[in-house]
């Protein structure tokens, strides 16, 4: 069944992944800018509803799919050979990013409390995480190295 419904299920694996890189790496930029006005403004208040709707519509459906998806292919007979290291690395490295997502959740909770007191340069910087764990995952997904 599973190999009959491959195509299919990595299809909407990839698709997934699509929607919640595109919001992993958008929120943090939302940060960027929502730490440029000031605390308890109509712009401050307007990122708060966009976090929300970003992280509650887009990427928290689209990470479920994304494991649920990827657990079906890891599940699908063949597509792993258990003793070659780039899936330990993928594994990793999406344990990461998921990580990441838990961390962004956090602070837009601090965003919405108007508790924020990190910087603007520490988003900067944070938005560089999710882009290099994705480059990672694809190298191993695709060129498989080791
Ligand atoms: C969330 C947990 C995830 C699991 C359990 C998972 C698992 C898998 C598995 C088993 C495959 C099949 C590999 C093969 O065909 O050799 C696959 C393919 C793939 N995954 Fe994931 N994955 C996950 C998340 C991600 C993420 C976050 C990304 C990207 C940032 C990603 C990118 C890809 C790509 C590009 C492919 C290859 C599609 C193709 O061959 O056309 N995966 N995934």
């Amino acid at each position: 069944m599973l190999i009959r419904l491959y195509p299919w299920i990595e299809a909407f694996h990839v698709i997934s992944l699509i929607a919640w890189m595109a919001g992993i790496f958008y929120l943090p930029r939302l940060y960027v800018y929502h730490c440029q006005v000031p605390v308890g403004s109509v712009e401050s208040e307007r990122f708060k509803v966009m976090e929300r709707r970003l992280l509650k519509q887009i990427m928290n459906p689209a990470m479920i799919a994304t494991w649920v998806f990827g657990i079906l292919l890891v599940l699908t007979p063949g597509i792993i050979t258990w003793t070659e290291g780039w899936w330990y690395v993928k594994l990793v490295s999406v344990l990461m990013m998921t990580g990441f997502h838990g961390a962004a959740s956090k602070w837009r909770k601090d965003f919405l409390n108007d508790r924020n007191r990190r910087p603007e340069r520490f988003y900067r910087v944070a938005n560089e995480v999710p882009t290099v764990l994705m480059m990672i995952i694809v190298i191993m997904v695709i060129v498989k190295p080791f």
